[in-house]
């Protein structure tokens, strides 16, 4: 394996990158018009300034190894999208379909981590150190979007768990007045939890 051919495969790996990123530019506010927790259309907003800023990015390193900046179709990021569109339609807007787009969004994200983990790796043994910093940055942004995304879904669950239970606390208020004080129990932060 010769540096041409790790050369080549770097160009190749980045020009499929460059087009899932431009992909992804186009299909945010989308899905930020989809969402309804509002914790996730901020997030979505922000994840879109970041991939603009990710763009750019790549065309630093195009620059870096002299080479067109020039994408080239990538059919896991269109396949990626198309399966969020899915979702989308199939759920009306709610938890539901935050949920499903939260299950979409961290698909592209770990494919995101994958590739950029590769060029990184890839730009250490070519010896581009400057590409290496920008790529990690962008390797970085991917992984705290990651996070965010499961905190905004724990939120999601959490708040739906609190309402199922004061919905199942006021059925039993309707059915069984006098027997509701003995099967309640005080949870954590003084809120009524039912006793299973
Ligand atoms: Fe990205």
């Amino acid at each position: 394996m010769t540096q041409e051919t790790l050369h080549e495969t770097f160009v190749a790996l980045l020009r499929d990158t460059y087009d899932a990123e431009k992909q992804l530019v186009k299909a945010l506010p989308k899905l930020a018009k989809a969402a309804d927790n509002e914790e996730l259309v901020e997030a979505i907003r922000n994840h879109l300034a970041e991939t603009e800023a990710q763009v750019t990015r790549l065309e630093e390193v195009f620059g870096i190894v002299g080479a067109p900046a020039k994408g080239k179709a990538c059919k896991g990021m269109k396949g990626l999208l198309e399966e969020g569109n899915e979702a989308i339609q199939e759920e009306d807007k709610g938890e539901l379909r935050d949920l499903a787009m939260i299950a979409g969004a961290q698909k592209v994200e770990h494919y995101e981590i994958a590739a950029y983990g590769t060029l990184r790796t890839l730009a250490e043994q070519l010896d581009l150190s400057d590409a290496v910093e920008l790529l990690q940055q962008t390797e970085d942004e991917e992984k705290a979007a990651d996070s965010k995304l499961t905190e905004i879904a724990m939120t999601i669950y959490e708040s739906a768990s609190d309402a199922e239970e004061d919905e199942e606390d006021e059925e039993e208020d309707e059915e069984q007045p006098a027997r509701t004080t003995a099967v309640k129990s005080r949870g954590e932060g003084g809120k009524t939890r039912t006793a299973r």
